[in-house]
């Protein structure tokens, strides 16, 4: 099931909502292509385009994190980093996944499962926990 965004994702940041943004479409992107196990080409698209999305932001709001003083920082660094992780495996499964002539509809589902946990476990509650902290420390930075 595709993720909206919507306002209790806000981090009152209006560049880091919209890198969010971005990042959850592709997860639901990927998560919608894997319903056709014969749609592979853009699969390595998006996962290549979700990977450099994701370093970017990780970057990104670490940048900011240091410049206006964010008191949470290491602990949202190691999220991006348990993340970064996952999104790797991730990704190696599904580059095997492409590469694979005979994928069946079951193995299609279960990449589909695991996108959706990263979506879930990751913008759901990395959002919600640890970058809503940031709230009120750069509301206007970009
Ligand atoms: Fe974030």
């Amino acid at each position: 099931m595709p993720i909206k965004w919507d306002s209790r994702l806000s981090v009152n940041n209006h560049t880091i909502d919209m890198e969010h943004k971005l990042l959850l479409t592709l997860l639901n992107t990927l998560e919608i292509i894997l319903r056709n196990p014969h749609e592979k080409e853009s699969l390595r698209f998006f996962i290549d385009q979700l990977m450099e999305s994701a370093q970017e932001h990780f970057d990104h709001e670490e940048h900011l994190q240091i410049k206006y003083l964010f008191p949470f920082y290491e602990e949202n660094k190691e999220g991006h980093e348990a993340l970064t992780v996952e999104l790797k495996g991730i990704r190696n499964e599904l580059y095997k996944y492409i590469d694979d002539a005979n994928t069946s509809q079951e193995e299609a589902d279960n990449m589909s499962k695991k996108i959706n946990h990263v979506l879930r476990d990751w913008l759901i509650d990395h959002i919600m926990k640890s970058d809503m902290k940031m709230k009120g420390f750069m509301n206007d930075a970009r």
